[in-house]
């Protein structure tokens, strides 16, 4: 691989109603992939290049599911495959969108390259990944269950995936987009978390107003903190019509995260592209 990959996370409060049975949002399925598209079929701004990895979260297609089928003992079979067959079947209306929008993207099922630790990432295979970026396929992974050496199975969200990835395929930067403008405070988007400020921020950042087990935006803020590399994460508004694209051309939207203030360049810093 020659350039530093760019992770994006479409949230499944973007491409589905989080109500309790899956309903995806086929629009904006299809404009997530069109600005995806645009990205990938044009010249980069400078000091952005590399290519996509694409996450996506699960939605109305496995938070119910997971739900209703964890237990103090753990999930059944039955239970593993229907969480399972659920987001690869949201998994699949994303790549439908994106290969009709003429991007060679192929999925990448964490249940068959992962096994899990107490609800961690413990192994995965990405040797996959790496040949897939260096011919142009865009492997699309989600949030998914896996096995679990501890607890049997457990289910690994896309926001942890993706902090995994940064760090595992040193990523350039990573956004994660929700269906909110960013992490908010009092009605206003808070611009900057590091580990300084998160302790004044936390009591403001609750989990998810639909049905979410991994944390809602607590669980997203925790994961990107806990990035053991110097890198930025942005968590913004992908449900907005172009918010995807500016974050892809290297601008800046929605709450930065960093662990410490000041040893991330931004692209106001650099004077590159800006939203
Ligand atoms: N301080 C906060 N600022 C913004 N959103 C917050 C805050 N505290 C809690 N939330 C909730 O977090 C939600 C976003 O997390 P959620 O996990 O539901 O979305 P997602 O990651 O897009 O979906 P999925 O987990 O299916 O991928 C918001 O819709 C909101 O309900
Ligand atoms: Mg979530």
């Amino acid at each position: 691989m020659t350039a530093s990959p760019t992770i994006l996370k479409l949230g499944g409060s973007v491409l589905t109603e989080k109500t309790d049975t899956p309903t995806p949002k086929p629009a904006a399925i299809s404009r997530c992939a069109r600005e995806i598209t645009s990205f990938i079929t044009s010249t980069p701004p400078a000091g952005v290049d590399g290519p996509l990895i694409l996450i996506h979260g699960a939605g109305s297609f496995g938070h119910p599911q997971a739900k209703e089928h964890g237990s103090p003992d753990g999930f059944t079979n039955f239970g593993i495959i229907e969480i399972h067959r659920a987001v690869t079947s949201l998994n699949d209306l994303v790549i439908e969108a994106l290969v009709e929008n003429g991007v060679p993207a192929a999925a990448v099922h964490p249940f068959g390259c992962m096994v899990a630790e107490n609800g961690r990432i413990a192994e995965m295979e990405t040797a996959q990944i790496g040949m897939m970026l260096a011919r142009g396929i865009v492997p699309v992974l989600h949030g998914d269950v896996v096995m679990d050496r501890k607890t049997g199975a457990s289910i690994i969200s896309g926001d942890q995936l993706a902090a995994y990835l940064v760090v595992r395929l040193k990523a350039a930067r990573v956004g994660l987009g929700t269906a909110v403008d960013g992490v908010l405070a009092d009605g206003a988007v808070v611009p900057l978390i590091t580990r300084a400020n998160f302790e004044s921020v936390r009591p403001h950042i609750q989990g998810s107003e639909g049905t979410d087990v991994t944390g809602g935006m607590l669980g997203k803020v925790l994961e990107l903190l806990a990035i053991e590399i110097d890198i930025n994460s942005y968590i913004f508004n992908a449900s907005k019509e172009n918010v995807i694209a500016g974050f892809l051309s290297g601008g800046e939207p929605g709450t930065r995260i960093t662990r410490i203030a000041g040893t991330t360049e931004t692209t106001e810093m650099t004077g590159a592209a800006h939203e």
